[in-house]
């Protein structure tokens, strides 16, 4: 089969390329699905860059969310049959044009979304509902703040917060195009602030009559953390998803953890165990899945496409990504 490969095996976008490798081979309890799209996601470029292999066991192709449809069912699989229009999470290879996976990774893909929407959903909404509702707690009346609030799974935490009952909604983000485009969705941010020109802590504060977020999720790091610290409402939770700004904080005051009682966890998605991803995925399509719409679609989650691309122009698609102008996600289409 076609695949994106790394000439080198890894290097800058330009060293991404269409090649040919064995179809895969699907286990016991694995189905394969033909790949009609996949969705990047920033953990795409770092391993590329050779910053972030692949966790063992799975395929060193790039790529953790796709759509299409199951064309081959292991031994042992009884809930799919061949056909069945699906959208689904891996460990890798996603960019290809066949990927195996756990038959506990893919959800049905409803008549109502495109192909594109639903390679747009896995990755970002498992990411934003594990950090906000399963680590988060997030509840009713709860105030809520969203780093990169315009990114992939920012946008997507912030319409789970807004539907999980959360009384104010703080993004951040960098520019006055983002928190314009921010503030047209339907369940968007009810505050923002522009973390390169004004205070995030000055605007929480502000919309929580002094009190702080009670959830936060960061995926910023070091030049936030105090920040956040500052931020969190007694009792508060933060999630940490990334570190984009880098890992080490120079100087911490440790008294805020003590006295607000702060829990904060950090998390990953891809590293978790099969067990983990599907008991997330199922309590996922439980609880959340049904009020995702596309973006034109009445829902009250949407799934926000940003631009898409063939998947012969998967360098410049890469390109977009790395240089932090996206709204919602990027998406590719296998030809
Ligand atoms: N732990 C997990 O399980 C997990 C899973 C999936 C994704 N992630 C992480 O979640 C983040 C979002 O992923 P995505 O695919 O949704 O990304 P994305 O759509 O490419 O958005 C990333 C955004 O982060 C902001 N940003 C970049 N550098 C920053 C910095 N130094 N300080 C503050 N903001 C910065 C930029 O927007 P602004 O204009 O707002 O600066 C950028 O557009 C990534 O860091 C990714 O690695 C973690």
């Amino acid at each position: 089969m076609r695949a994106i490969l790394v000439r080198d095996g890894k290097g800058p976008a330009e060293n991404l390329y269409i090649g040919e490798i064995a179809t895969p081979e699907i286990k016991q309890t694995e189905v394969l699905v033909k790949i009609k799209a996949f969705g990047l996601n920033r953990m795409d470029i770092s391993q590329r860059e050779g910053k972030y292999p692949a966790p063992p066991g799975s395929s060193t192709v790039l790529g953790v969310e796709f759509s299409g449809t199951v064309t081959q069912l292991g031994g042992s699989v009884s809930s799919w049959k061949v056909g069945d229009e699906v959208l689904g999470l891996a460990g890798g290879g996603a960019y290809a044009e066949y990927i195996a996976v756990n038959e506990t990774h893919i959800i049905q893909k409803p008549s109502h979304l495109t192909w594109v929407e639903a390679a747009s959903i896995p990755e970002v909404f498992l990411t934003a509902f594990q950090a906000l509702v399963v680590i988060g707690g997030v509840k009713e009346g709860d105030d809520v703040l969203v780093h990169a609030g315009a990114s992939g799974v920012g946008v997507a935490a912030i319409q789970l917060a807004r539907v999980y009952g959360a009384r104010t909604v703080t993004a951040t983000t960098s520019t006055q195009d983002k928190i314009d485009w921010l503030f047209s969705l339907q369940n968007g941010p009810t505050h923002t602030a522009n973390y390169k020109t004004e205070d995030f802590v000055a605007s929480v504060k502000a919309a929580t009559g002094g009190k702080g977020a009670n959830v936060v999720i960061d995926f910023v790091g070091q030049s936030h953390f105090n920040k956040n610290i500052d931020a969190l409402a007694v009792d508060g939770r933060m999630t940490m998803l990334a570190l984009l700004s880098g890992p080490v904080v120079e100087s911490v005051n440790l008294g805020p953890i003590l006295y607000k009682r702060l829990h904060i966890e950090g998390s990953t998605l891809r590293s978790r165990s099969v067990e983990y991803q599907a008991a997330l995925i199922a309590r996922f399509n439980a609880e959340a899945f049904a009020k995702i719409t596309g973006e034109n679609g009445n829902g009250p989650i949407r799934t926000f496409i940003h631009n898409v691309y063939p998947w012969t122009d998967i360098q410049t698609a890469h390109e977009e990504m790395a240089a932090n102008n996206t709204k919602g996600k990027i998406i590719v289409e296998v030809a």
